[in-house]
């Protein structure tokens, strides 16, 4: 097995391995070391059915289910711990999948609740190539080097992280709008996260829309958070995938933000996602 970074903020390609084989546990134990040194892990030419993508997340902890989509459907009901990310329809053109064609903004997943999932794993079945890349960007960089002026601004804030809409701004079943971003649902979590282990810091931002810092009025907290944002996202903190059939990525949720470009609807693309539960509640 051989781990090569990509050399840019965050990320690494790991070739040599067949992950849908039983691994030896100095395989998965190396692919742990990995993850938590670059947040992101690339695998190409990979074919995992979901039993074996099932069996290969289990490695990593307990799975956790998907959140409520826009449909209020489980997509494979055999499989409720597997997600379906796709613009495909059916013959009686039902969405076989979430988040559609159109772009989803940088996020981190399901912040919105109490205690977050702390890993996704994405394997690609059917790709467009050249389009729908997804973008990574490193949280633990984006705090080191927040300016003084900005970390003061965060130290001890938290935010309401929004569960009404996903990260194509579709209303997920069961929410309404709501236009007072101090009633946005969903749960609040400090604006820097601490590993209590280790004491590692990151900013912990989930998605922009409909965010509110508490305790602020709303004109004030939406220009910290604008600011924070425009910090967190430059391209010196990021990495760009550009997806072929077999790929199978995993990314460090608590860590990291990611984001999806859009892509030619025309275009069939459909992955299978599972994620891992995480430990504790976000703590600052
Ligand atoms: C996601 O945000 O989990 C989906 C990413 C993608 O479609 O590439």
């Amino acid at each position: 097995m051989e781990i090569t970074a990509t050399g840019t903020a965050l990320a690494a390609e790991i070739t040599g391995v067949d992950l849908a084989t039983t691994l030896d546990t100095a395989t998965v134990e190396a692919i742990k070391t990995a993850w938590d040194d670059h947040l992101v892990l690339l695998f190409r030419g990979q074919r995992l059915n979901d039993p074996d993508l099932l069996t290969f997340s289990r490695h990593f902890g307990e799975l956790d289910p998907p959140g409520p989509n826009p449909y209020g459907t489980t997509f494979l009901p055999e499989f409720p711990e597997i997600n379906v990310i796709s613009n495909v329809k059916d013959a009686q053109s039902r969405p076989i999948g979430n988040l559609g064609a159109g772009e989803a903004v940088w996020h981190a997943d399901m912040t919105y609740i109490e205690t977050p999932p702390k890993g996704a794993i994405l394997h690609a079945l059917e790709v467009p190539v050249g389009q729908g890349d997804t973008h990574f960007a490193n949280m633990v960089r984006a705090y080191e080097d927040l300016p003084a002026e900005l970390k003061r601004a965060v130290e001890g804030r938290k935010a309401i992280h929004d569960a009404a809409h996903n990260s194509a701004g579709m209303l997920r079943k069961g929410y309404e709008e709501i236009d007072d971003p101090r009633k946005t649902p969903g749960a609040h979590h400090p604006l820097v996260r601490e590993d209590p282990e280790n004491g590692r810091r990151a900013l912990f931002l989930g998605r922009r829309p409909h965010a509110y810092v508490i305790g602020m009025e709303p004109d004030e907290s939406d220009d910290l958070l604008d600011r924070l944002w425009a910090h967190a996202t430059q391209e010196r903190y990021a990495w760009a995938h550009k997806w072929q059939p077999g790929d199978l990525l995993m990314w460090q949720n608590l860590w990291i933000l990611h984001r999806r470009d859009g892509f030619d609807d025309n275009a069939r693309r459909i992955l299978h996602r599972t994620q891992i539960k995480g430990d504790a509640a976000i703590v600052g």
